[in-house]
């Protein structure tokens, strides 16, 4: 058996169950992974449907172009499509969009125009804009506007909603999907909607999109408007695509909640998607906290695309730190370590220079202590360790009548209260005994390899906790 072209291997992508998310509750959690679509993600099936629907209008022939303002996923499912029926693409996008995704779209033969985020969609530099003003320019061109063709939530009525009901024997109970240009949710809801009114359908939107605010109140309010990062789901206009009157609530997923969950499916799940998977499966939790799934329930969250394409950004660790994603773990700095130890801002046991060497063993022996500062006055101006003390002693015991100024090495080098434990684990981890720290109130203490041991121990208790 096979496939007489790849636009036939579109769709009919699998049920997987989420094992690690909803653990121990009641119903089933199911994921329609739209990765295994040829083209990577859901866009695969508008693409299809928008090319088709076209040729069957005319308004696609033959060596024809097709131009489109696209995040990267439907001009990837277009340039397949395209690629098989011999059309050319020109396709615009904007500079939040992953360089992996621009990249893709060129390998494949596509034209590529990186257009400006952050100006509003009339605005002539904007990707919808130089898309249209192309499509008007080029002649035998096409433009699928994915945002307002209907075809796009035709494809998902057509396709999407009978796979969901047929592969869960009509049993699917609650259908989560991210809104971007709203076909998925929307075509796929209707047919539901159509076998079983009661099937409770949740849009999932990215905090700093409009959708939500619209959904409740009607009203387009432009101050809801913020940059995020999430790609694919939320927008700043309401396509054409849409119907909010088949949607029965939309949860809005901050970015940092969708990668980190979009981390965890790979991790745990081996489920490796995109960003707004994350923030549909977050989503989904959120609902489900708010209303328990019963035992017989059957929720499916649809994961629109792969990893592959993000691997740069929320899958790299580098990425995640800078944009303040990842919770730092946290290490203790010099602060902390004396914080810590039982105590605490210790008086500091020093020798003067003019003593002996015989008098600073005792001292070190009556404290208990491997090392001492050398103190002229008031000032620090040497040190003194129990290795240095047992390389004289080695060479002549006659040495412990010698004066501590003329035997003593460097003062310890001294540190900032903010300096991580890390830092001085390094500068200790050579020859040198102990740091100083000089306080606020200009006294100084020391920091000891025994204290980084007490306080690194303790930390971890404390993080256990
Ligand atoms: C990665 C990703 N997730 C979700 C969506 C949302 O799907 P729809 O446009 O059908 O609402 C899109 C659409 O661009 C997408 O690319």
């Amino acid at each position: 058996m096979w496939y007489s072209s790849i636009i036939e291997t579109v769709g009919n992508t699998p049920l997987v169950k989420l094992n690690t998310f909803h653990k121990e509750q009641p119903g089933t959690v199911l994921a329609k992974v739209e990765y295994f679509n040829p083209g990577h993600s859901v866009k695969d099936r508008i693409a299809l449907k928008m090319i088709e629907d076209a040729e069957k209008a005319g308004k696609l022939k033959p060596g024809g172009t097709i131009i489109e303002g696209t995040s990267g996923n439907t001009g990837m499912g277009l340039a397949l499509v395209a690629a098989v029926k011999g059309y050319k693409c020109i396709f615009t996008t904007t500079d939040k969009q992953s360089m992996e995704k621009v990249n893709l779209l060129r390998a494949l033969g596509c034209e590529v125009q990186i257009c400006p985020t952050n100006v509003e969609p009339e605005d002539p530099r904007s990707y919808y804009s130089i898309a249209k003003r192309l499509s008007e320019e080029i002649p035998n061109s096409f433009y699928p506007d994915q945002y307002n063709n209907l075809s796009n939530r035709q494809s998902h009525y057509e396709t999407t909603g009978p796979e969901l009901w047929d592969q869960t024997d009509g049993k699917i109970t609650h259908f989560v999907a991210g809104i971007g240009t709203g076909g998925t949710i929307t075509g796929a809801a209707q047919y539901l909607k159509e076998k079983n009114p009661d099937i409770r359908i949740i849009g999932i939107d990215s905090v700093g999109s409009i959708f939500k605010s619209y959904f409740e109140t009607g009203v387009f309010d432009k101050r809801h408007i913020a940059p995020y990062m999430t790609e694919g789901i939320g927008e700043d206009i309401i396509p054409e695509n849409v119907d909010f009157s088949l949607i029965d609530d939309i949860i809005q997923c901050p970015d940092r909640e969708a990668f980190l969950t979009t981390r965890k499916l790979a991790r745990r799940e081996g489920l490796f998607v995109g960003g707004s998977c994350g923030s549909a499966v977050w989503g989904a939790l959120q609902h489900i906290k708010k209303n328990p799934l019963k035992p017989d329930d059957i929720m499916v969250i649809l994961l629109p695309d792969s990893g592959t394409r993000y691997v740069s950004k929320f899958y790299n660790d580098e990425w995640m730190r800078t944009n303040g994603f990842l919770e730092e773990e946290h290490r203790p700095d010099v602060e902390e370590v004396i914080e810590l130890r039982s105590d605490g801002v210790r008086k500091l046991i020093t020798v003067d220079r003019d003593e002996t060497l015989g008098e600073a063993i005792e001292l070190m022996n009556r404290h208990n202590i491997s090392q001492l500062p050398v103190i002229s006055g008031s000032d620090i101006v040497g040190s003194l360790t129990e290795t240095k003390i047992l390389g004289l002693l080695t060479k002549s015991t006659d040495a412990r009548h010698k004066k501590v100024g003329t035997v003593m090495d460097e003062p310890f080098p001294t540190v900032a209260m903010d300096l991580k434990i890390d830092q001085i684990t390094r500068m200790l981890s050579g020859g040198l005994a102990a740091v100083m720290v000089r306080l606020d109130d200009g006294r100084h203490t020391i920091v000891t390899r025994s204290d980084l041991i007490n306080t690194l121990s303790k930390a971890s208790d404390l993080s256990r906790e």
